[in-house]
């Protein structure tokens, strides 16, 4: 019993020199111009460090131009999107809690393109790219949205009539003038055609929108798009329906094997009623 008693007792005090040895002044084994030591050779290793990081990170910056990007593959080949966000837009159109998640976020996407709002930019030339690489202050093309006529916003961008808008723009691409005379064509994957109605007329992307300066020099820039109305009639309710739509009449791509958002966008549309 004892004898147990002795033992912890020196188990104890060995653990306490471990901690601090008060014969040879060490601390955790290490006496304390040794841990200084210690904590000076770190500071400085990591201290050179942080510098080396610094300076090649320096030197690097040095080599990017603020306004453009260094490496850009694809230039002039912008992928395609649709507002509402959703690819598949499935609603009853009976219930207008199922297709305000759509009409919403459509109203929020045009309140920018405001006629009022963009009475404030230029009313410019149609059909010539809207170049201003001289000068300091890149202005900006108006586009109302009362282009978009049945599409503009009214009668619940047709949701409730059963007739939905898509909206379908082309990503920004800085410098992209894309040659020949760019539009949005949309095609229902089925035998029967699907009558559409595009505004502006022809699904048109006019030359002036383009090209684009960038986030920083263009920040103003409002960029084109186009409504695409789907005119579903009885018959087409109740079954899902394919739309591909693709930029076309000009030189960007719009039918690569690989990526299926390059110049186009597919989408799947079904209403109830
Ligand atoms: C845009 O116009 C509509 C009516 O035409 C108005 O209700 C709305 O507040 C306007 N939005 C902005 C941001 O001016
Ligand atoms: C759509 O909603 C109406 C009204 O609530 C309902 O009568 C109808 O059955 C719904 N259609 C489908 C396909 O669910």
């Amino acid at each position: 019993m004892a004898n147990k008693e002795e033992k912890a007792d020196e188990k104890q005090s060995s653990w306490k020199d471990f901690f601090y040895n008060p014969r040879t002044g060490e601390f955790i084994g290490r006496t304390a111009s040794s841990w200084a030591l210690i904590f000076l050779f770190y500071l400085v290793f990591y201290g050179f460090l942080a510098g080396m990081f610094t300076l090649t990170m320096w030197v690097m910056l040095q080599t990017l131009d603020e306004h453009t990007p260094t490496y850009r593959d694809r230039v002039a080949n912008p992928g395609l999107m649709i507002r509402p966000r959703s690819l598949e837009i499935k609603y009853n159109l009976s219930i207008p809690q199922e297709y305000s998640k759509y009409v919403q976020p459509l109203e929020l996407f045009l309140q920018p393109y405001n006629d009022s709002l963009q009475e404030a930019n230029e009313a410019c030339p149609e059909g010539v790219y809207f170049e201003q690489d001289d000068v300091e202050v890149k202005k900006v093309c108006q586009f109302k949205r009362s282009v978009l006529g049945h599409c503009s916003g009214l009668d619940d961008f047709g949701y409730s009539k059963g007739q939905p808008c898509i909206l379908v723009k082309m990503n920004r691409v800085i410098g992209l003038k894309p040659q020949g005379n760019p539009c949005i064509s949309c095609k229902a994957k089925r035998e029967a055609p699907l009558q559409m109605q595009y505004f502006p007329a022809e699904g048109k992307l006019d030359k002036s929108y383009f090209p684009y300066y960038g986030k920083k020099l263009h920040a103003q820039y409002v960029q084109p798009v186009v409504a695409v109305k789907l005119m579903l009639m009885e018959e087409d309710y109740n079954s899902e329906l394919t739309v591909e739509c693709k930029v076309e009449g000009s030189n960007l791509l719009n039918s690569d094997e690989r990526d299926k958002f390059l110049g186009r966008v597919m989408f799947r549309v079904s209403v109830s009623k």
